[in-house]
């Protein structure tokens, strides 16, 4: 038994305050609840997190990668390149719309997609390359965009976990050729549930727009085959309200990481790539001895998740013959699914919290 281990630190803090709830509330007072005046507005204000680029809100971040790819034309007989390490959304959008995922390794300090491994995974029916962000870290895009030009290939980055993430000054959902965020309440940001689409490309924007709303821009002029996607005002409302502190939480999200940094010795802290802005969706250590760190944390009363214990291409929609396809030869990915801890770093911890994080790694871990 651990003295004095203090309040439970959760591994995350979702905000729904008093401007959410007013926000919510006004909209549902003014009558216009679904794609409205709100979510038109959360779409042009989105912009400015994405150097202007064309956005348009769907209802979820599964929704948006979906529709991402349809709206680009992949489809049965593509095959698109994903790395394993991630959420199953990213490879599930891909099955979604009857393409193939190929897995590619990550690279080992930025637990993203690897360049030279999704290099080696283009072949004659590869269609596009969807790297995730993960955790808040930028993928290499700088290194995947002139691979996907040189092959006529798409990019669809997963910034579902990356609001306000940068690679180079460019900000993640400008990066490449479409861009899909999350509005989870987990996330750095959150609408309750909703996503967002990106694209420099005004034609990809149409489509996606008619996409989620069965095919119309016109009511009952249906021009193609589409779904309901469509994001309500209520959650736009609220993503408004979020949206504005979300540089002051980034903020403190980087500050928060910056401090466990310096204290962590416990386990290995996330690098951050050359020119990378982390913005810290996850603060996510290699630990060796896992189970017995979390067991630790939790006598601690310190919240810790594990992102994500199984890689994408060992659960079963992804499994061939009931195992892993011998073709799925990922050891980074093998190792990064059974050292990885995510810490709390979200920007309601108080000072000593951190200093509890800190401690109880430190008394628990081990550098693997
Ligand atoms: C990497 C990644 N991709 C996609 C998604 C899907 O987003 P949503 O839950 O909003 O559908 C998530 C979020 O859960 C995610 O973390």
């Amino acid at each position: 038994m651990t003295v004095g281990a203090g309040e439970p630190i959760p591994a995350a803090s979702p905000v729904i305050g008093d401007a959410e709830i007013e926000a919510a509330v006004r909209v549902l007072r003014g009558g216009r609840v679904v794609q409205g005046p709100e979510v038109a507005a959360f779409e042009d204000e989105f912009a400015g997190l994405v150097a202007g680029r064309y956005c348009v809100a769907v209802s979820s971040g599964t929704a948006a990668l979906h529709l991402a790819l349809l709206a680009l034309g992949v489809g049965p007989g593509d095959e698109v390149i994903v790395p394993s390490f991630t959420f199953a959304a990213t490879a599930n959008a891909v099955r979604l719309v009857g393409a193939t995922p190929v897995f590619a390794d990550i690279e080992a300090d930025s637990f993203c997609l690897d360049p030279d491994a999704a290099a080696a995974a283009v072949g004659p029916r590869t269609a596009a390359i969807m790297p995730v962000h993960l955790y808040g870290h930028p993928a290499a895009v700088d290194r995947l965009v002139p691979l996907a030009e040189r092959h006529g290939l798409a990019v669809v980055e997963d910034a579902a976990q990356a609001h306000a993430a940068a690679l180079h000054g460019i900000p993640a959902g400008a990066l490449g050729t479409a861009g899909c965020f999350s509005f989870y309440p987990t996330k750095n940001m959150h609408a309750l549930e909703g996503g967002m689409v990106t694209t420099a490309d005004a034609g990809t924007a149409r489509t996606l727009r008619l996409l989620r709303n069965q095919g119309m821009e016109q009511r009952y002029a249906n021009e193609i085959v589409g779904v309901n996607a469509r994001m309500t005002d209520v959650a736009a409302a609220v993503g408004r309200e979020q949206l504005k502190r979300l540089a002051d939480w980034t903020e403190r999200r980087r500050a928060n990481a910056a401090f466990l940094d310096a204290k962590i010795t416990g386990a290995v802290p996330p690098p951050v790539a050359a020119g990378a802005r982390h913005v810290y969706h996850q603060y996510t250590v290699r630990v060796r001895g896992r189970d017995g760190a979390r067991r630790h944390l939790d006598e601690r009363r310190v919240g810790s998740a594990v992102y994500y214990p199984a890689p994408v291409h060992r659960l079963a929609p992804f499994l061939r013959d009931g195992r892993p396809d011998p073709r799925w030869d990922l050891p980074e990915t093998d190792r990064a699914a059974a050292e990885v801890l995510s810490l709390p770093v979200h920007p309601a911890l108080t000072g000593e919290e951190l200093i509890r994080v800190a401690d109880a790694v430190n008394e628990a871990g081990g550098v693997p």
